[in-house]
């Protein structure tokens, strides 16, 4: 097992905007892995290079029950999205603990390559769709208390900021 360190907001890291994945080999493979063992170690359903400091167009998802349906997506990009919108409650490994309504488009199809570096379509709706654009954000430095207002936000960080220092102690 190798379980990386997951950043936590309001790491500064967390807004770098990750660069395109050029090289498709065994480390590639080996960072794919790792970033799986360390989402379902923290349950969650999706994890972004981003969020384990590694500036790179990488994405890792299982929506499923049983864990039994890793997604790769590397370099994605929307190709569609519904103008139909659904709020949906999100939550984030790097925001341990809060969690609120973002608005996003229902339905959504992107390309991305796998990690062989083949490139295909998906389409998704539902919680599969929630999950690929929260985590193309965090490739693009958002995170989804950014969508909150600022009140909210600044909560969230104070809370966050005591929750380290308290951790440290
Ligand atoms: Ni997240």
């Amino acid at each position: 097992m190798a379980l990386l360190p997951i950043l936590c907001y309001p790491d500064a890291r967390l807004h770098k905007v990750a660069k395109p994945v050029t090289q498709f080999d065994a480390a590639l493979q080996t960072q794919i892995d790792h970033m799986f063992e360390t989402m379902y170690d923290a349950k969650g359903v999706g994890l972004a290079a981003t969020q384990v400091d590694f500036h790179h167009r990488l994405i890792v998802i299982d929506v499923s029950e049983e864990h039994d349906q890793p997604l790769v997506v590397i370099n994605p990009e929307v190709v569609w999205a519904s103008e139909e919108k659904t709020v949906a409650e999100e939550g984030c490994l790097s925001v341990p603990g809060i969690y609120d309504g973002v608005e996003r488009p229902s339905q959504v199809r992107i390309k991305a390559q796998d990690g062989q570096g083949q490139w295909r379509e998906i389409e998704a709706e539902g919680l599969l769709a929630v999950c690929i654009q929260h985590e193309m954000d965090h490739l693009m430095g958002k995170v989804f208390v950014d969508y909150l207002s600022t009140l909210k936000r600044n909560r969230i960080k104070t809370k966050m900021l005591k929750l380290q220092r308290e951790s440290e102690k």
